[in-house]
């Protein structure tokens, strides 16, 4: 019997490594829809491309920049308007891939919080807490990482700093002076970001129901995406060149590779128990920091603070959004 029909919400399917994974979720699964996630009006462009490229159909988008806390709280509306109008199949999971890395720790996102973490980590957050109770039974739900998270060479290659912890309110307000204003604090934001993620998914782990689970992935170091494209020349070039060095080694994978590694982890079979950190779709244990149930459920109740939500219930969807 074919599985019933389901919706996978999918965010930064629009380039790099998500683009490609959108594609082969498309031919892989044409019985699911993928929903995505664009910025500005770019998505029905988009979905017209995946289409012509996948030769599936069964695709559409909502406009939605993550730096932007309404446009979130709109997306996860409009998204619940058209379950409710049974325009879509119920929603069976998310994949949360965009992310993006700065050159600068001191730019904002349109609600004024430092726009790595506001997108990196706010984001995902309120989108997940605004469709919690949308999900059905045996859904999935992965969240990006990386592994520069670990903060050790062999895991950044002395391309991104350690993440530095410290308290929730301090990481979402943009950094202030001329240290912060420099690629390699924009850098320690992003691992600091990809460290809460993982606090993310394991408070999230401990709040869904049975039968939902929640990972974070890594899709190991990717040369040739648009991750970097916010450093200045000379950075791209020294980017470039060390990235192209490291292309031949394990360390690396191409973006088609990884982009169907993370297509199949999404829709495939079950990765492992829930909470857990999947390296390119494999369970593996995370840094010893990234198990800190003090962090994640202080991230968690700051979190709701900062979106103006309850710490707790699943805010319910209901016309504008919350
Ligand atoms: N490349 C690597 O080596 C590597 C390693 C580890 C983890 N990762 C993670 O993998 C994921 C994909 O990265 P990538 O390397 O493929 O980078 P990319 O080519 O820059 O793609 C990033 C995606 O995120 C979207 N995005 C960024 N900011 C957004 C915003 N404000 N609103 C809506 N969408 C936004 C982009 O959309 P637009 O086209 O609208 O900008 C794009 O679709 C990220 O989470 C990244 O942190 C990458």
């Amino acid at each position: 019997m074919n599985a019933p029909a389901r919706t996978l919400l999918m965010t930064g399917a629009s380039r790099g490594l998500g683009r490609k994974a959108a594609v082969q979720l498309l031919r892989d699964h044409p019985e699911q829809h993928l929903l995505l996630t664009a910025r500005g009006g770019d998505g029905p462009r988009l979905a017209a491309e995946l289409t012509s490229e996948s030769g599936n159909p069964n695709v559409s988008t909502i406009a939605c920049d993550l730096a932007s806390l309404g446009d979130v709280r709109s997306a996860a509306a409009e998204l619940g308007r058209r379950l409710d109008a049974a325009e879509l199949p119920p929603l069976g999971g998310f994949l949360g891939n965009a992310g993006l890395q700065m050159t600068s720790a001191t730019r904002t996102t349109a609600d004024g919080f430092e726009t790595t973490f506001g997108v990196n980590v706010l984001a995902n957050y309120l989108l997940l807490r605004l469709l919690l109770g949308r999900f059905e039974s045996r859904s999935r739900i992965i969240i990006v990482g990386s592994d520069v998270h670990f903060g050790d060479f062999k895991h950044n290659l002395g391309l991104i700093p350690a993440p530095r912890w410290t308290d929730v309110e301090r990481l979402a307000a943009p950094g202030t002076g001329r240290a912060a204003d420099s690629t390699r604090e924009g850098r320690r934001a992003y691992a600091t970001s990809k460290l809460a993620v993982i606090y993310l998914v394991h408070a999230l782990a401990r709040r869904l129901p049975p039968g939902t689970d929640v990972y974070s992935y890594n899709p190991g170091l990717v040369p040739g995406t648009g991750l970097v494209r916010d450093a200045d020349p000379v950075s791209r070039f020294v980017a470039r060149t060390a990235l192209h060095l490291v292309r031949a080694t394990p360390f690396a994978t191409g973006p088609d590779a990884a982009g169907r590694l993370l297509a199949r982890t999404a829709a495939g079979p079950r990765p492992g128990e829930s909470g857990g950190y999947l390296d390119r779709g494999r369970l593996v244990v995370s840094s010893a920091e990234s198990y800190d149930e003090t962090r994640e459920e202080e991230l968690w109740t700051v979190a709701a603070k900062l979106c103006e939500l309850p710490a707790d219930e699943p805010a319910a969807l209901s016309g504008g959004g919350e």
